[in-house]
């Protein structure tokens, strides 16, 4: 893991996360059953910006619009993607639902304030960021076929990548065939480490078909990590690698034993607001930028 750069994370509080009424379940977890306990979504946005800092992370922020609860979300609004001068890009999110549309233009606005060259799919392609799309060293890894993105945006995204002005990346399409893990970041994360240390891949098999999971196991120089169902469910996948650290959601019964058995500093916090009303975890609240 290259430790010389300082993670910096783009995160929007949830000062605006309430979902008015018209609101629809726009994933299987979110409960609209319950409103959403506001002290308890600040304390808990806090602890993880908090775990973030302590580990080395720059925390930026993005201020929450009063109707647009999803914001909070910001991982989908972006995928940050490198270049070889150093020029700060991103690919815009095109979202799927019309409850999370209006968020694009607040994530335009600060990228192009922050002097980031903003990059598009052509229209009416989907496009949910970085919770669909994750860098691995020179791949990238983009998720389709479960309720948000299809395969039409991969090869878009692919030709995008390759128009610009970078080392190589190979796009790898992972299909996803539940619609419980309707994003890429629900059930599978890379962690990569400091050299002497073998990456790692977490996964939850049932949320891939057949020949992603060979593919996934067969990502060269890594250890597949097969999360259990229970564990998956509670978001266990979701974790943001912060500095040789990871941060995830607190109620997995192995996972977290695993990872520290693998040697990972892993530190578990509650997010269980943001979890069962809005169906994202930790590293759904933080975009890498
Ligand atoms: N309610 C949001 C949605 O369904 C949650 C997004 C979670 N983000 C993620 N990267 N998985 O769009």
């Amino acid at each position: 893991m290259d430790n010389t750069k300082k993670p910096i994370f783009l995160m929007c509080p949830p000062d605006h996360f309430i979902y008015p009424d018209t609101y629809r379940k726009i994933n299987s977890h979110m409960n609209r059953m319950r409103a959403v306990n506001q002290e308890r979504a600040c304390d808990q946005w806090q602890a993880l910006a908090a775990a973030l800092f302590r580990n080395g992370a720059e925390i930026k922020l993005l201020s929450p619009v009063y109707g647009l609860p999803d914001m909070v979300f910001t991982r989908n609004g972006a995928l940050s993607i490198p270049s070889v001068d150093g020029e700060k890009q991103v690919i815009l999110a095109a979202f799927k639902y019309e409850e999370r549309r209006l968020e694009r233009a607040h994530f335009f606005a600060w990228f192009q304030r922050h002097g980031y060259s903003i990059r598009y799919l052509p229209e009416h392609i989907v496009f949910e960021g970085n919770g669909e799309a994750i860098m691995f060293r020179n791949m990238l890894f983009t998720g389709y076929g479960s309720t948000r993105m299809t395969f039409q945006t991969v090869p878009f995204i692919a030709a995008l990548l390759y128009g610009q002005k970078m080392g190589y990346i190979e796009v790898v399409p992972l299909r996803l065939v539940s619609e419980d893990f309707y994003h890429l970041d629900t059930c599978f994360m890379p962690i990569l480490r400091s050299e002497n240390h073998p990456d790692l891949i977490v996964y939850y098999p049932d949320a891939f078909d057949r020949y992603t999971i060979s593919r996934i196991n067969a990502i060269p120089d890594t250890i597949p990590i097969a999360v259990s169902k229970y564990d998956a469910y509670v978001f266990g996948c979701n974790f943001v690698v912060c500095n040789d650290a990871v941060i995830m959601p607190n109620g997995t019964v192995k996972l977290a034993d695993t990872l520290r058995a693998h040697g990972v500093s892993v530190m578990e916090i509650e997010m269980s607001e943001f979890i069962e009303c809005g169906g994202g975890g930790p590293f759904c609240l933080t975009l890498a930028i």
